[in-house]
């Protein structure tokens, strides 16, 4: 498998990869294919975080890693957001998802960024080290429930000193 930048040729591919991907996800708003071209399109996009993984060719899974803020009165905290994730129904459980975090993560780190967020299954992402954000005194201000809203330090103390609200 090999995971790499995902290319401008690839986005067609990647919007239909995602979008059949979310019919089987837990929660869907059924949009996550267009939030990916929402996000390539915003001032937060990082193109060297936003990744393809592939076997022989094919594109087998999908990754963003984009910029969004934690804000406490005036200061604004920047952080990452984990959306979308997708991995084609036929190489589900093999690691691709694990793969395609990992090396996000290891990416993210070496350009300097301390920690991820992101909303989803708790069941999933546990182990990769991902936390209840309300942990560490951040809370999402669109009523998600607690425990679907986490984050995950790159570093050591990644979130020292970051506390606020997030809009997800
Ligand atoms: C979630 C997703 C990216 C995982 O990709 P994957 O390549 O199958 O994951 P991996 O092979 O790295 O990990 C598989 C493990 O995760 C578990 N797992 C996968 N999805 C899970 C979920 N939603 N909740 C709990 N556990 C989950 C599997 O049971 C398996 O567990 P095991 O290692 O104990 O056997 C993939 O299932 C997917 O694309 N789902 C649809 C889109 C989606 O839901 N995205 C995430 C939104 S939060």
């Amino acid at each position: 498998m090999l995971i790499r930048r995902e290319t401008l040729e690839e986005f067609p591919p990647i919007y239909d990869l995602v979008k059949v991907a979310f019919q089987t996800a837990k929660v869907t708003n059924g949009k996550e294919q267009d939030f990916v071209d929402q996000l390539r399109s915003s001032g937060n996009y990082i193109p060297e975080l936003a990744l393809g993984a592939e076997e022989k060719g094919k594109l087998i899974g999908h990754i963003m890693l984009t910029k969004t803020y934690i804000i406490n009165g005036s200061n604004k905290f920047e952080i990452l957001l984990l959306a979308p994730i997708s991995v084609a129904l036929e190489y589900r459980n093999k690691g691709v998802g694990s793969n395609l975090i990992k090396e996000s993560f290891q990416l993210a780190k070496e350009m300097g960024y301390k920690s991820v967020i992101l909303v989803g299954d708790p069941a999933y992402y546990h182990r990769f080290g991902f936390k209840t954000t309300v942990d560490f005194g951040i809370k999402n201000i669109n009523n998600i429930p607690d425990e679907y809203v986490m984050v995950c330090q790159l570093v050591p103390d990644g979130l020292h000193g970051i506390s606020g609200t997030i809009a997800l």
